[in-house]
């Protein structure tokens, strides 16, 4: 018997998951696939998944008409850590055969040797892998050569067609709300909506678990303004929601702890010391890294939400002033910015930067030289559009 084995955290499973399975199962003639969820060590921070109940369901609906698909649940209910070796030995035993697959991801795969007694696992299973987009056959094919010879693995890397999602990007299109049409079963994807799992909360619960309620509040607060804004202002709403949701992801951390990132990213230098405006630069700096958001101009509102700069775009707006008017804000004249906020984009930035420039010459504070080049490029450009008309 021919049994195949696909493990995972599956939060949420997706169409890249059936796809690799359903690929080996079909190239490889297998009898039976397994799907096992993990159990998630607690203890690893902001990274809690969903809970059990609920990958199972998800799993389940997307397995349901999936032949010779079953799920097991023998790691979740394991007591303890859940060892793949174990697992694989458990498989064995149950199901009387030598005959195992082990189906999974090319970057997993480049990582085998570090798992729990590799050199067992890597001797007691043929391992099936999907490669992804972009992947370098020729440095993969040394690897793959150079363990078989040391272990005697089996090896099949499958003729899949190539899929380029993961759970974590669909979480953040999840959270803010882009679309995941094609990247779900479509049954999933309804259970998602319906428990309402993976929402903004959800991911800034992942991504900043050590936030106070009220940086919550506000973050959540800047994403609901933020989001009213882009749909006023016809700019991207998941654009929008992507910023709001991680333009304070390092505010609260200590001046050192920023001016660290600071030397580490290379960034200006001129920012050491000053958490309150590098906060921005250095999460825009992390996040094109760690949360691989390649939008640039997602990555300018999140680094100059502290400061704007001449010449901003809608979206550098939105989030600056979402930021400044959202509701639990509350500073003299914010009324007054909340309205003209839907009125006129220009004016309300630069009535924000004239606020915020008055209040930081009142404390004797330096002013940061790209919000008064952001205030005179919009005083310009209002007083052009008042001539023009
Ligand atoms: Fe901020
Ligand atoms: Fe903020």
């Amino acid at each position: 018997m021919k049994i195949g084995i696909f493990g995972g955290t599956f939060d949420p499973i997706h169409n890249g998951h059936m796809a690799l399975v359903k690929t080996a199962r079909d190239q490889l003639f297998l009898d039976k696939v397994l799907f096992i969820p993990n159990k998630v060590q607690p203890f690893k921070a902001g990274k809690k998944p969903a809970s059990v109940s609920h990958r199972l369901n998800m799993l389940k609906l997307a397995t349901e008409d999936f032949e010779k698909g079953e799920i097991s649940t023998f790691e979740i209910e394991r007591e303890g850590l859940s060892y793949t070796y174990y697992t694989l030995e458990h498989v064995k035993e149950i199901y009387d055969t030598g005959e195992i697959y082990f189906i999974l991801g090319i970057d997993s795969f480049l990582g085998i040797e570090k798992w729990w007694n590799s050199e067992k696992l890597l001797s007691a299973c043929t391992f099936v892998i999907g490669a992804r987009p972009g992947y370098d056959e020729k440095n993969f094919g040394e690897f793959t050569d150079y363990i078989s010879l040391k272990y005697g693995t089996g090896i099949i890397v499958l003729n899949n067609k190539l899929f380029d999602i993961s759970s974590s990007e669909i979480r953040l299109r999840l959270a803010t709300m882009a679309d995941t049409k094609d990247l779900l079963p479509k049954k999933v994807a309804e259970y998602i909506y319906s428990n309402n799992l993976y929402t903004g909360e959800d991911y800034l619960n992942r991504i900043a678990p050590q936030f106070s309620e009220q940086r919550k509040g506000h973050v959540l607060n800047t994403m609901e303004v933020a989001l009213k804004l882009a749909k006023r202002y016809g700019a991207d709403p998941h654009k929008a929601l992507t910023a709001a949701l991680f333009h304070d992801l390092f505010r609260g951390c200590t001046s050192s702890e920023i001016d660290e990132i600071i030397l580490e990213k290379d960034l200006p230098k001129e920012y050491m010391g000053k958490p309150y405006l590098a906060h921005g630069k250095v999460a825009s700096a992390v996040i094109e890294d760690t949360y691989h958001i390649a939008d640039k101009d997602v990555l300018n509102a999140v680094s100059f939400h502290t400061t704007g700069r001449a010449n901003m775009t809608a979206l550098e707006k939105i989030i600056f002033l979402a930021d400044l008017i959202e509701p639990s804000r509350s500073f003299e004249g914010v009324e007054r910015l909340r309205e003209k906020a839907f009125v006129d984009l220009d004016e309300a930035v630069l009535m924000a930067l004239e606020n915020n420039i008055d209040f930081i010459k009142e404390k004797g504070l330096e002013i940061d030289e790209d919000s008064i080049r952001a205030r005179d490029f919009l005083c310009n450009r209002i007083k052009e559009k008042k001539n023009g008309e």
